[in-house]
């Protein structure tokens, strides 16, 4: 698999790359890029083609332990050596691209987990979360042109604070059916109950959550983001009356000790 087949020339040549990654190394918490116009236009246009023809499982992405529904408003096929992509999502040559724009190394045994995802009108959002530990890096492509930010469905990222104010609205118990229109109205709220939970060796106790960058999810837009370097909590805010639409791509390392896979 050559990535120059698939991925825009200015982000393989060294100078393009070594921006990439100064961009990540200058991030004070969360490590990540944001790479728009990321594949070559016939390849982004040929996997939206392809998604439009597929059938999304709302009941698969939502879910969790215990037959518990989440609050993450989406729907989802996994992808398989099948999808038009496959050729890049589960590339050798995309894993170690991926984290050298990251500025690490590839963990010794790896998957990827790709899911292709489908998001209602009016979809009410997901709740503050870590993805999991043995998730080491994830990247997050969006296919929607014309979208603004008023349309929703923005990608928030959330840095955990030291300190906490009294003034700080508490959200818990966030029902799987809420539009979480308060995650638009808050930039400092504090919570005891992120999905994913707190990483084990920290104290289990309320913080309080500042929003430290939104991302809207605009066509051919490329969100990458190292989860070993940081937990990178984060949520979406609810959407409007548009369809939205991309893929998560999951690098797992398989060698962590809680490594369940998908
Ligand atoms: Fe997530």
């Amino acid at each position: 698999m050559e990535l120059s087949k698939w991925i825009n020339s200015n982000y393989l040549t060294p100078e393009g790359i070594a921006d990439v990654r100064e961009s990540v190394k200058a991030k004070p918490t969360m490590k990540y890029c944001v790479l728009d116009n990321f594949f070559l236009p016939e390849r982004i246009d040929a996997i939206i083609a392809h998604h439009a023809t597929l059938k999304f499982d709302e009941a698969a992405d939502r879910t969790g332990h215990d037959m518990v529904i989440l609050p993450y408003d989406g729907a989802v096929k996994w992808a398989d050596g099948n999808d038009v992509g496959a050729e890049f999502y589960f590339a050798e040559e995309v894993k170690e691209y991926f984290c050298y724009l990251l500025n690490r190394l590839k963990p010794p045994r790896t998957s990827v987990e790709l899911k292709l995802r489908w998001h209602k009108p009016h979809a009410t959002g997901f709740w503050i979360h870590s993805d999991s530990v043995w998730r080491s890096i994830v990247a997050i492509m969006y296919f929607n042109k014309n979208w603004k930010a008023s349309d929703g469905g923005l990608l928030q990222l959330w840095r955990p604070d030291e300190a906490s104010y009294d003034k700080s609205t508490i959200f818990d118990n966030i029902r799987s059916d809420q539009r979480l229109d308060f995650l638009n109205e808050n930039q400092r709220l504090k919570t005891n109950t992120p999905g994913g939970g707190w990483p084990s060796h920290w104290p289990h106790q309320s913080r309080d959550m500042i929003l430290v960058d939104q991302i809207v999810p605009a066509y051919n837009r490329l969100f990458l983001c190292d989860l070993d370097a940081d937990p990178t909590f984060h949520s979406v805010t609810p959407s409007c009356d548009k369809i939205r639409t991309g893929f998560v791509y999951w690098l797992n390392n398989e060698s962590h000790p809680n490594f369940k896979g998908k």
